[in-house]
């Protein structure tokens, strides 16, 4: 028999993470104290003992799982996989009355079913306990006491055993998530990416369930990613140390301390925000970060920052016109408020963001489980130019002024856009509905770009205005009101667009009735934590 005591000597590990992030982890696991790091396809190789497993298990922020090789060999079919997983001594490796489960991943192989491996590998290691017992150990798919890896690529089969167990993204500060919550541990690696540690104000302005900010209050505080989480496979392992975990635990406890930056989120929905504060509370955060519900638009940071966001994603080809409005928002926000800030964009692909109408300095390509995105940085600066995906996008701004110019001439729907300025100037009248409210904030909007656009900033508008008017000639006035008229149109239905898109799920903040109650309902953990693992490793 193959003895797993030959593995145990050289103590390899492999932690597997997301795509994009590989670097990122072999450099947290080299400051953990890791050996002989090696980048591998979506994780990291390393040596070394078995504190550092219980200290990687415990501190890693970017690695999904931990796994710990008990076996290699060359495999070509699924009698050879049965034959030599059995020849591993699983009796040294867990008893009889424990549980287990097996998850294969087949690449480049002559075998072809990952389930089928699995089943093989299952087989092998029920018959060499009756065998040996009259007994099979039985298999738990949903919360087994040992987790076993099968990783065959090119006819190299490699059997480990998973020390995480569950997967680590799975911290244990989010007992509620609203719609679409970002990956813990991609999360972090943003964060990481992004190269911020604490130092400057951090701001989410589209927080959700509120994942960012509190992983960047976890690592700005110093507080482990495991820190709320109280299971892990290994401590299901033969000869699992106690002591030595609870050292591992307090030495790591011991670093934790307070931040002086401070962490800002936000998001329009009520609801995102109400589950959000009750993850915060849950992981005694909720002093730490700044939450509210609030339009991306009136988040205006002080002190310059790091802005770190994720936005909806919209993969069905339907919102995709209504994903460009928003990305363009997005573009037109970050330039006028956010002025001396770095800001981090995820977005679905390249097309998505360059709507938002910036020169990203920086593009990361990462994987939220399948589905590919681009991290975008965005060094804004007062000034900072827009570059346009087509010529009309350029001249959207412009559009915009005439449009406005037309409309308050011929006063067509004047009073009701009159009325919202005046509101939202005055800061009150809250008793319209939310949907007039959205208007209003879109309104807003106009107002902004209007402005800016008159700004010395964008002088330069004005001069290609003025250059296209001459160049036009009187002559043209008849051709020109034509173009105009076509472009109001086009502007009338990006704004109805926009409406749609703002009304689909989500209502401004209403004011509450003194003492009036809202009832939250929220997913429980366990269904979160499914519903997480389709963007999962
Ligand atoms: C993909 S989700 C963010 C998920 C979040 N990262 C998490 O882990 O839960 C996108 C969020 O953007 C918010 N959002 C969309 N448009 C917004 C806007 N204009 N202002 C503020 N929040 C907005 C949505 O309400 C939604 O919660």
């Amino acid at each position: 028999m193959e003895s797993i005591k030959e593995f145990k000597k050289g103590m390899d590990f492999t932690a597997k993470t997301f795509a994009g992030l590989e670097d990122a982890l072999a450099a947290e696991l080299t400051e953990l104290g890791a050996d002989d790091v090696k980048v591998i396809k979506r994780g990291a190789t390393f040596r070394g003992d078995e504190a550092l497993m219980y200290k990687v298990n415990y501190l890693s922020r970017l690695a999904v799982r931990i796994l710990k090789p008990i076996g290699v060999f060359d495999v070509k079919d699924d009698n050879q996989l049965y034959d030599k997983v059995r020849k591993i001594n699983w009796m040294d490796v867990f008893k009889l009355n424990q549980t287990f489960s097996v998850d294969a991943n087949l690449f480049y192989s002559e075998l072809d079913h990952s389930h089928y491996a699995s089943l093989k590998t299952k087989d092998a290691i029920v018959d060499q306990f009756r065998e040996a017992t009259g007994k099979r150990p039985w298999v738990n798919v949903e919360n087994p006491d040992i987790y076993v890896d099968v990783h065959i690529s090119h006819n190299v089969c490699t059997i480990s055993l998973d020390s995480s167990g569950e997967s680590l993204h799975r911290r244990g500060y989010r007992i509620v998530a609203d719609k679409a919550p970002i990956n813990e541990v991609l999360a972090a690696g943003m964060i990481n990416l992004a190269g911020w540690k604490g130092d400057s104000d951090f701001y989410d302005p589209m927080c959700g369930s509120g994942t960012i900010p509190m992983e960047a209050a976890m690592l700005a505080m110093n507080i482990p990613a495991a820190y709320y989480r109280e299971k892990f496979a290994f401590m299901n392992w033969e000869g699992y140390n106690e002591e030595l975990w609870k050292k591992v635990k307090e030495e790591a406890n011991d670093l934790m301390g307070e931040t002086d930056c401070r962490i800002f989120a936000s998001d329009r929905s009520d609801k995102a925000v109400a589950f959000a504060k009750r993850n915060l509370k849950h992981a005694g955060l909720h002093k730490d970060i700044e939450i509210k519900v609030a339009y991306f638009d009136s988040v205006k940071p002080e002190n310059g920052g790091m802005l770190i966001m994720n936005p909806p994603y919209g993969i069905r080809m339907e919102e995709r016109g209504e994903l460009r409005d928003l990305y363009k928002g997005i573009g037109n926000v970050l330039k006028q408020n956010f002025a001396g800030c770095e800001a981090w964009v995820i977005s679905p692909n390249f097309d998505t963001a360059k709507f938002i109408g910036l020169r990203p300095s920086k593009k990361i390509t990462l994987y939220n489980g399948p589905v590919e995105t681009r991290f975008l940085k965005f060094e804004v600066y007062e000034g900072t130019k827009r570059y346009g995906d087509n010529p009309d996008e350029k001249s959207f701004s412009r559009e915009k002024r005439e449009f406005r110019k037309k409309d308050d001439s011929r006063g067509s729907d004047g009073p009701r856009r009159e009325s919202s300025k005046r509101d939202y100037k005055s800061g009150r009248d809250e008793s319209r509905d939310s949907r007039d409210n959205r208007s209003e904030g879109r309104i807003r909007d106009l107002d902004k770009d209007k402005e800016t656009n008159q700004g010395s900033r964008d002088g330069r508008h004005e001069g290609r205005r003025r250059d296209y008017d001459e160049r036009r000639g009187d002559s043209d006035s008849e051709n020109r009101r034509e173009v105009i008229e076509k472009r109001s149109k086009d502007f009338d239905r990006h704004m109805e667009s926009l409406r749609r898109f703002t009304k689909s799920d989500t209502k401004r903040p209403v004011k509450r009735k003194p003492g009036g109650r809202k009832r939250i309902s929220g997913k429980d953990s366990s269904k979160e934590d499914k519903n997480n693992d389709a963007v999962k490793d």
